[in-house]
């Protein structure tokens, strides 16, 4: 079946998942999605997310995207139940169609998700920050001896990362995000040092290695729910370094203008093995990405504050 935002729960009801004396009531959209269609189903019994991946994304149709990445999601929630922790920040598989590319899971609450931090009026609590590190510390410590290497997922990633954002004639104009951040962003994509440093990092992302990571570890992947801090979306899960979603994470700190002391005291917790220097140049190439790059941020930030990240972000890849 081929699931929409508007599918009728006639259609919904054929899928293969139901009890015998369970009634559909409701579908609609689970919350803000791109890449995916994402409903929340609603029967007499319970109430349930339904994800299905297309060939393409499901927001722009004209870009390809890999449809094995909700087999990805599955595979990660398999992995990550053998950790009593990990099963406490992640939702429960009831159902995995491959053949229809449909992932059934529990629904954890109409939370909302962590975007909000972006706006800058509200910091972490101690809690949620703990949650974090909690969080990544079980994840990387779990190395599987397998997964799959997502490659199609990381290569449309590394575009997005590692390319466009830095290519000068890329035709997209910053301007129409913001005044004066096209002029601002010439100086970065300009920069032949630091081009070729990402250059390298970015290749590196695209190897395999043996740390199990989300790949998405940003507030949009965190749901905010009832039972507290939850982490959902690992369709870009792969093995590689660990420092890629502790730069990830740490990126979004900065972009959410969270205190400085909170990642000081995530790199306290993390008693993992990390190379700083790694970990600061995937936090540079992140923040360099959601300032310059396509995939932006519903920032709440002059164009001064802009610039002092990509001051930062440049030192933290360079130095
Ligand atoms: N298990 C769940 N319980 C409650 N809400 C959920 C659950 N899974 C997803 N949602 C809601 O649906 C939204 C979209 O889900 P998800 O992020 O997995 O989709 P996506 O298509 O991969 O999104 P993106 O384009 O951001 O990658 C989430 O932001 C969240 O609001
Ligand atoms: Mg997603």
């Amino acid at each position: 079946m081929n699931l929409e935002e508007n599918t009728s729960l006639e259609e919904i009801s054929t899928i293969p998942f139901w009890k015998a004396d369970e009634n559909i009531l409701k579908s609609e959209s689970a919350g803000e999605s791109n890449m995916n269609v994402v409903v929340r189903v609603t029967t007499n019994l319970r109430s349930v997310i339904i994800k299905q991946s297309k060939p393409y994304v499901n927001k722009f149709p004209q870009i390809p995207a890999p449809i094995e990445r909700v087999n990805v999601e599955h595979e990660f929630f398999k992995v990550i139940s053998k950790s009593s922790t990990l099963r406490n920040y992640s939702p429960q598989v009831l159902k995995f169609i491959p053949e229809q590319h449909l992932l059934i899971t529990e629904d954890l609450g109409k939370g909302s998700d962590f975007g909000g931090i972006y706006h800058g009026d509200f910091n972490l609590s101690k809690t949620e920050v703990n949650n974090l590190s909690e969080y990544l510390i079980a994840l990387h410590e779990l190395e599987p001896k397998e997964f799959p290497d997502n490659t199609l997922m990381k290569k449309l990633n590394h575009e997005h990362i590692f390319s466009f954002p830095f290519q000068v004639e890329n035709g997209f104009d910053l301007d129409s995000v913001q005044y004066g951040l096209q002029e601002l962003s010439l100086k970065y994509k300009t920069n032949i040092p630091l081009k070729r440093k990402i250059e390298e990092l970015g290749k590196r992302y695209l190897k395999q290695g043996e740390t199990l990571l989300h790949g998405d570890f940003y507030p949009g992947s965190w749901l905010k729910t009832e039972a507290g801090l939850k982490v959902i979306d690992p369709e870009f899960a792969f093995l590689g370094d660990p420092e890629f979603d502790l730069g990830v994470l740490f990126a979004h700190l900065d972009l959410g203008q969270q205190p400085e002391e909170v990642k000081t005291k995530i790199l306290h917790t993390y008693a993992l093995p990390l190379s700083p220097e790694l970990l600061n140049q995937y936090q540079g190439v992140e923040l360099l990405r959601r300032l310059i790059g396509i995939a932006q941020l519903p920032l709440n930030m002059t164009l001064d504050q802009k610039e002092s990240l990509l001051v930062k972000a440049e030192q933290l890849i360079l130095s």
